[in-house]
């Protein structure tokens, strides 16, 4: 009788453990900021600095107390209901070196803001597509290694894939080293563990939108392979998504997929800014692959593992490459 006593003594003195909230695990790891904090962040030193204007809403670059410098992003009223939550609850539980990293949040007095890391160096379409690009061969190798890197890690999220929905040149941000980091996730949808496709409403932006989503609206990995492709084929040949002045047999994914076939010089794709450095054989590869990722048919496209693999085949060389040249010049 008192072994008995003794046990349900012990048991009721054991703390339970306490059960978190729905609050904290929804938006763990974020701060809730006041609107006042934001408007003195806006407002630092009485600048307002626009960092520039999306579908969502404005983006300003703003100051925290601490002295860090944040990008926060004004969400239109039009648009406060869905992008906001989806976007929030999307990031708050993503973190890599090559996602741009969510800080924060505002909700208050009809207002809702997001508060980002802020990327110094804006984002890769005003390096890419400007008339004197100094983007280097590495550099942009360099680019593609990580984006592909961090689709990687989405795609193979632990609590089940997540497909970015809208990877293009104005969501690559760059920082002061010109290190790519993927933003926006306020299209990203989580698909359960089990499933491999989610109905949903269709939603991208047109030249990088995958056709047979645009089709069916059935979302899958795959179509970020898309939008994945379609920024290689910029990245080798600097050129826009669709360019209005051009015939149709020099639009972005039309000369690529002619140029991979050898119906024309390797030289018709190249981007002339950059003079010929580059690596022909790794310039090939990123080609190829670019050309299977557009495409038309989803099941004939790679998965981002054999992306990442020939990306970073690709930057391996370039770095041997870079190492030889500093050989030669040191002897
Ligand atoms: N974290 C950030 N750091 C620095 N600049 C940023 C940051 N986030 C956004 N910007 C700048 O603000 C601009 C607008 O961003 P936003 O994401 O709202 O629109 P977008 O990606 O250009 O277009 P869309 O809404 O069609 O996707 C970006 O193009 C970028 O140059
Ligand atoms: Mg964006």
């Amino acid at each position: 009788m008192l072994i008995v006593l003794l046990i349900k003594y012990v048991k009721r003195r054991k703390p339970e453990k306490p059960t978190p909230s729905r609050e904290i695990t929804t938006w763990s790891g974020l701060y809730r900021f006041s609107k006042a904090e934001i408007e003195n962040a806006i407002n630092f030193q009485n600048e307002r600095k626009s960092l520039g204007r999306g579908s969502a809403g404005h983006v300003y670059k703003g100051i925290l107390p601490s002295g860090q410098a944040v990008a926060i992003k004004h969400i239109n009223k039009s648009n406060m209901s869905d992008s906001f939550t989806r976007e929030v609850e999307g990031l708050s539980r993503v973190r890599h070196p090559n996602l741009v990293c969510l800080f924060g949040y505002c909700i208050e007095g009809g207002e809702q803001y997001l508060v980002y890391e802020y990327c110094p160096a804006g984002n890769l379409a005003q390096h890419l597509l400007r008339k004197d690009s100094g983007l280097t061969w590495d550099r942009r190798v360099k680019i593609l290694r990580d984006c592909a890197l961090a689709l990687r890690y989405l795609h193979h999220f632990i609590d089940g894939c997540i497909v970015h929905r809208d990877i293009k040149l104005t969501n690559i941000l760059l920082t002061e080293n010109l290190e790519p980091k993927l933003s926006d996730f306020g299209l990203a949808k989580m698909l359960g563990m089990e499933e491999s496709k989610v109905f949903t409403d269709v939603r991208g932006t047109i030249g990088y939108m995958d056709p047979e989503y645009m089709s069916n609206a059935k979302l899958t990995c795959a179509s970020d392979i898309y939008s994945f492709g379609i920024v290689a084929l910029q990245l080798l040949s600097g050129q826009k998504v669709i360019e209005l002045d051009l015939d149709a047999r020099d639009q972005l994914t039309r000369k690529a997929k002619d140029v991979s076939m050898g119906k024309r010089p390797l030289s018709d794709f190249e981007d002339p800014r950059l003079n010929g450095n580059l690596n022909r054989a790794d310039f090939e590869c990123i080609l190829q692959v670019a050309v299977f990722s557009v495409a038309k048919s989803s099941k004939d496209r790679p998965t981002i593992d054999t992306v990442f693999e020939e990306m970073d085949k690709a930057w391996k060389n370039t770095l041997g490459d870079m190492c030889k040249q500093c050989y030669s010049t040191l002897v």
